[in-house]
Formats: structure tokens, C-alpha cells, sequence
């Protein structure tokens, strides 16, 4: 079994961060890197206010300090990578630009190296394609916000070895996650192949003027205990991220259930992209709190 000790999270974003926050807390040494200087400033802030949050909840012993000097950003520099055991890539959810950061891993990264995607619907086989090292590619599932939530996708391309699966399973287990074993390589994995259609469902009654967004939120939380509504969890995971995961199950289905909601395509055309653009499903201020519904539901 490969003993991974070195990490290199490449996309500093709101997954890629969280990814090298929980690998740091966990005792990993880990790259962060991005070809966005202020992503990497952002991701370095808010890494390490979380960090000073989980200790003021007791729920770290270390501090700051010391998780923090486990995180290295990098810019555009993809040189490091040759000291990595396991890279994870978290960039844009664009399979072009994914294939393209897996052949440069590829080129760089030694022998033993395996190679994570965090995709939330691309197929992975079609990452591990573009390397000669496809038995050591597999998908590692993150879910946001990934310090709090416990569960990882593990999954396995067609052409992920079995040590590679295994190791994919411990690694996600050493940083006190719960591996979810995904063994066929489908277009949404498992989780996102529940909760899209739902989230498809309650965007078409926004859009056919049948409910608001904050009464299905609301009617969410009351009547199914979820902690937050679809539109909430939407705003936090980014509009676009949803918009490329639906259009990327489309392409591979076909299934018109998979098809992206007019009124998503044209919040994303207005850069209404959720938390990170202050406007989403909500309004939000500078610090992110909601201020209330945004006015564009159709
Ligand atoms: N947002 C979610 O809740 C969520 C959940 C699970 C999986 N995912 C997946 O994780 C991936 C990242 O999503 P995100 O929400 O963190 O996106 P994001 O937009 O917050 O961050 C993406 C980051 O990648 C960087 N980047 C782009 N090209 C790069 C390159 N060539 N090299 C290095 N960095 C590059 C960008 O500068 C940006 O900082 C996507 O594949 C997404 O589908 C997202």
C-alpha cells in the first residue's frame, strides 16, 4: 500500500479549500494550488477561520498555527506535484480543463502518485483515459461544506485497481470521513444522482410560479428535517456547479430529467452563482449573511 503523507490539492475554491483543510487538520502536509492569487489569499482566510472555529467548539486540539503551517499555497506551479502521494483535483467542472490538469499531474507526479478527482458528475474513466497511470485515478466525492460534512464518495473508474479503491477508502477513513463505496463509474455517482432530480423538481415549481423559493426551503426544513432547504444548499455550492453537473449527466443520459432548468441557465448568465457572487436563490451582504430572496426568480 502506497503510505501517503503528501498532498496536493489543486483548485484553492470553496471544495478545494475545505479538501486542504481537513487534510491538514488531519496531519497531512498539503499544497494548495490555484492559478488565482486572490482564490489562494481567500482559501488561506477562510481555512483558517474554520480552524479557529472547530477549536473554539473543542473540536481541535492543534493550533491555528500549527495546521495552518501544514498548508502550503502554491501558484500556478504545478512542480511540487513530484513530491505528492495523492493528489486531489477540485478546479472548474469542465471536462477539458480537468483532462488537461490530469496530463500534467501525469507528466510530473512519481510512479507510486495516485491521482483524485473531485468531480461532482464528469466520469472519472474519462481522467484516468488521459494518463498512463489509469489504475491509480479514482474519484474522491467531497461534499460541501467539507469540514462538516461526514461523508466522501469513493469512486471507482473503470479502470481504478483494486489498492488503489482500498487506499482511496483509507485515506478518506485517516481524515475522519465515512467512505461511501461507489463501484460503477455513473454519470452523478450516488448522492447527486438522488438529490438533483428533487433539486430539478423544486426549481420547475419556482419557475411555473407555483411556490416561492423561501416556502420550499422552509417546507423542506419542517417537513423532512433537512438542516437546510434546496435554494440554501444551492447558494452555498454555486449555482454553476449545479448548472455543470446536470448539463454533464445530460450529455452522457440523455434523460430529459437530467436537463437544466431555464431559470438555472439564466441565473448563471447573470453571475447569479449564489454565496460567492452575493446573489443566488438569496441576497447576501459582504460577510455573507442572506439579506432575503433575490427578485430574479424567472
Ligand atoms: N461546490 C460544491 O458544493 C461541490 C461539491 C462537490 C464537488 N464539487 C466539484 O468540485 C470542483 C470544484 O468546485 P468548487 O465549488 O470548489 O469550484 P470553485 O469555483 O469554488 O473553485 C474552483 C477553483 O479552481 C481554480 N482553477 C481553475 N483552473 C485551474 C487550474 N488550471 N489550475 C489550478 N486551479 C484552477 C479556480 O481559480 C478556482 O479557485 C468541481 O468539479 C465541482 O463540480 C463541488
Amino acid at each position: 500500500m502506497v503510505d501517503i503523507r503528501r498532498v496536493f490539492v489543486i483548485g484553492a475554491g470553496l471544495m478545494g479549500s475545505g479538501i486542504s483543510q481537513v487534510c491538514a487538520q488531519a496531519g497531512y502536509r498539503v499544497w494548495m494550488g490555484d492559478i488565482s492569487q486572490d482564490a489562494l489569499n481567500r482559501a488561506m482566510k477562510n481555512i483558517s477561520w474554520s480552524i479557529q472555529k472547530f477549536i473554539e467548539k473543542g473540536r481541535l486540539s492543534e493550533s491555528v498555527e500549527t495546521i495552518m503551517g501544514r498548508i502550503t499555497p502554491v501558484i500556478n506551479d504545478y512542480d511540487v506535484v513530484s513530491q505528492a502521494d495523492l493528489v486531489i483535483e477540485a478546479v472548474f467542472e469542465k471536462l477539458e480543463l480537468k483532462q488537461e490538469v490530469f496530463r500534467r499531474i501525469d507528466e510530473l507526479a512519481p510512479p507510486h502518485c495516485i491521482i483524485a478527482t473531485n468531480t461532482s458528475a464528469i466520469c472519472v474513466t474519462e481522467l484516468a483515459a488521459v494518463t498512463k497511470r489509469s489504475d491509480k485515478v479514482l474519484g474522491l466525492h467531497f461534499f460541501s461544506p467539507v469540514p462538516m460534512m461526514e461523508a466522501v464518495e469513493v469512486i471507482r473508474a473503470m479502470t481504478t485497481s483494486d489498492e488503489t479503491f482500498r487506499i482511496g477508502e483509507a485515506f478518506v477513513r485517516s481524515i475522519g470521513k465515512e467512505p461511501i463505496l461507489v463501484w460503477k463509474d455513473i454519470p452523478g455517482f450516488i448522492i447527486n444522482r438522488i438529490n438533483l432530480p428533487s433539486t430539478v423538481e423544486a426549481m420547475r415549481l419556482v419557475e411555473a410560479g407555483v411556490a416561492t423559493v423561501e416556502d420550499i426551503d422552509k417546507g423542506l426544513r419542517l417537513a423532512t428535517g433537512r438542516r437546510m432547504g434546496i435554494f440554501e444548499t444551492g447558494d452555498m455550492v454555486g449555482l454553476d456547479v449545479t448548472y455543470d453537473a446536470l448539463l454533464s449527466i445530460y450529455e452522457k443520459t440523455k434523460d430529459p430529467r437530467w436537463y437544466p432548468p431555464e431559470i438555472l441557465r439564466k441565473k448563471v448568465l447573470l453571475g447569479h452563482l449564489g454565496k460567492k457572487t452575493g446573489q443566488g436563490w438569496y441576497v447576501y451582504d459582504s460577510n455573507g449573511n442572506r439579506l432575503g430572496p433575490s427578485r430574479y426568480y424567472v
